[in-house]
């Protein structure tokens, strides 16, 4: 994937696309990132979308990629896309209660 990212990264750079940003974006928190943050500024596709993606049942990258064209310019957004389908795809799973807490115990 390294050679491929770094030949998305060439090919971004040869169209003028705003590389930078994926810097400044590097330590997001996705989880709490607003709705309308922009996830790949190739294709100006935002959390949001992903989010519904996701939610209705999309939740592979290349199934992302082919849908929104997220990730297929730079390709500098797609570990980011992998966060969110990581997050919004993660079992649910309840806090832990202290001990003596709880209506059993
Ligand atoms: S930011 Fe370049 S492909 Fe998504």
């Amino acid at each position: 994937m390294g050679a491929l990212n770094n030949q998305n990264r060439k090919i971004g750079q040869a169209q003028g696309l705003p590389l930078q940003n994926h810097v400044s974006e590097k330590n997001m928190d996705w989880k709490t990132a607003e709705p309308d943050e922009i996830v790949c500024h190739c294709r100006g596709i935002t959390k949001a979308k992903i989010v519904e993606l996701i939610l209705s049942g999309t939740s592979t990258i290349g199934s992302i990629e082919r849908v929104t064209e997220a990730g297929t310019g730079c390709g500098g957004c797609r570990s980011k896309i992998l966060r969110i389908i990581e997050i919004y795809t993660a079992p649910i799973t309840p806090e832990p209660r202290a001990p003596g807490t709880g209506c059993c115990s």
